[in-house]
């Protein structure tokens, strides 16, 4: 037997065994979770926006400290005293995406024109993780926001077609397809709602994967934006520090880890209730805090440790297949289309080696790149490379000036708005006066 058959055997067998003890502690839960739904507002609530969210809620129970601890989006938005919409926007391949608008009654009653933003998140991440600082600096600023929740995200797991628990088809799906059907149909939704021929876009992670796909395949859709802020960007990633960097960059397990047609990572409502909880022992923070760190960049003092059990216990899905494009790209380094394997390479895209994303064509005027030394994922090495493959020169090219600042600062950082909520404001303020009439 072959290791890439005993590896897959393996494998399987994992998956298997979670599987079945998921649906075990599923069933035994089934009871309470149905309890909760019927007679708890707040749970019903959370269960209409994202029902793993919810479940997370109903596993964590009185122990659950914080109301911030899974708290879905709406939720975090009201508990800031703001008001929300959710929208649906549905893409071209059939994809039902929930996207949220925040509601500033001050900024409306002002007005003042709202200049929509678009917020897109990055991998294991989803609306929420805007809602602890930025989405709310740009809110107070009077800037309409939209948060966007990528497909197969615990909001956006629905379809026209296509069952997410009974369609395997659902998740075969990686940030490619995010990029060319999520982002145009979200952008051309708000436009037509706001009434806006631009908007602009702050991206951070793989959200910044997804732009710049987008921009290389679709050049002319630049015209829809205004400001593009690419925050921690990537278009390279084989130069990461940290933990991930200790992983085998093995094309057989990256291939292997892609294969199954489902939710990563399973079992996702224990994995950020146990989580959330175990991080909220005061005697465990530190440990939360070194294996948290050591994943993204070390930063001891912009981080609230006290904060932790609210990030950990928020942490998202996507499928398998888009964690096996991550994987692939660490061992490729210039994002890549999926790799198939030769033979089907060479029937889909007519070479051996999947093509290249082609990020000479990107138009540069209106790209921001935002980035920082501190950073494990997006490093400075990763972002040279992407500077000098752009077809020309970004409109900004800003380096975060505190050298800690770690690749989820950005969400997370107690000094967000001094190091860059206040970069993206000054910005604005600079160009949207000389900028494009519209703007
Ligand atoms: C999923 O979308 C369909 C429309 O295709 C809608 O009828 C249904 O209510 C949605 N389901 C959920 C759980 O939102
Ligand atoms: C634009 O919005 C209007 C109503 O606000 C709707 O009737 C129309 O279908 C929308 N068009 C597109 C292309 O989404
Ligand atoms: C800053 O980063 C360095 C290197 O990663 C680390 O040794 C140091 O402890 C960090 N400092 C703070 C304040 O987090
Ligand atoms: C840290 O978080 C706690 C509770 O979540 C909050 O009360 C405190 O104000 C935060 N501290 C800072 C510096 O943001
Ligand atoms: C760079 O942009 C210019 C002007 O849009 C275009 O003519 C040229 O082909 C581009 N270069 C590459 C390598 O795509």
């Amino acid at each position: 037997m072959s290791v890439m058959m005993k590896l897959n055997y393996l494998l399987k067998f994992t998956t298997f065994l979670l599987t079945l003890s998921i649906t075990l502690a599923d069933n035994l839960l089934d009871d309470e979770f149905f309890r909760e739904l019927s007679d708890n507002p707040s749970i019903i609530e959370a269960y209409n926006e994202s029902p793993t969210v919810a479940k997370t809620q109903v596993i964590m129970g009185p122990l659950r400290k914080d109301k911030d601890e899974a708290a879905t989006c709406g939720q975090l938005i009201s508990s800031r005293g703001f008001e929300y919409e959710v929208h649906f926007v549905t893409t071209a391949d059939g994809y039902i995406l929930k996207i949220y608008r925040m509601i500033n009654r001050n900024a409306i009653s002002s007005g003042k024109k709202r200049k929509p933003f678009l917020l897109i998140h990055g991998f294991l991440e989803s609306c929420a993780n805007w809602l602890y600082t930025l989405a709310f600096f740009l809110a107070n600023l009077g800037f309409d926001v939209w948060l966007i929740n990528l497909r197969g995200t615990t909001y956006s797991t629905n379809h026209t077609k296509l069952n997410p628990n009974t369609d395997d088809e659902f998740w075969d799906f990686t940030f490619y397809e995010m990029a060319i059907y999520d982002v145009p149909a979200t952008v051309n939704y708000i436009k037509n709602v706001t009434q806006y021929d631009q908007i602009s876009v702050v991206a951070h992670s793989q959200g910044t994967i997804i732009i710049l796909i987008q921009l290389s395949l679709m050049p002319d859709f630049e015209a829809n934006y205004n400001l593009i802020f690419l925050a921690a960007p990537i278009g390279y990633l084989a130069d990461i520090k940290g933990t991930f960097a200790l992983l085998p960059r093995l094309e057989i397990l990256a291939d292997l880890f892609g294969a199954p047609r489902a939710a990563f990572p399973p079992g996702l409502a224990y994995i950020n209730a146990f989580g959330g909880l175990f991080c909220q022992n005061p005697l465990n923070q530190l440990i939360c805090l070194q294996i948290f760190d050591s994943v993204i960049g070390f930063d001891y003092k912009q981080i609230n440790l006290s904060r932790l059990p609210v990030y950990i216990s928020s942490i998202e899905q996507t499928s398998f297949k888009n964690f096996g494009h991550f994987a692939q790209s660490v061992i490729k380094d210039h994002i890549s289309y999926f790799d198939h394997g030769e033979d089907e390479n060479l029937a889909l895209y007519g070479s051996r080696e999947p093509p290249k994303f082609p990020f000479h064509r990107i138009k540069t005027k209106k790209l921001i790149l935002i980035s920082s030394r501190g950073d494990f994922l997006a490093t400075q090495k990763s972002v040279d490379k992407l500077r000098h493959s752009l077809n020309g020169t970004s409109f900004i090219d800003h380096i975060i000036s505190y050298d800690n600042w770690t690749h989820l600062s950005y969400l997370y950082s107690t000094e967000g708005y001094q190091y860059f909520g206040k970069s993206i404001y000054e910005i604005t303020q600079k160009y949207f006066k000389n900028g494009p009439k519209n703007g």
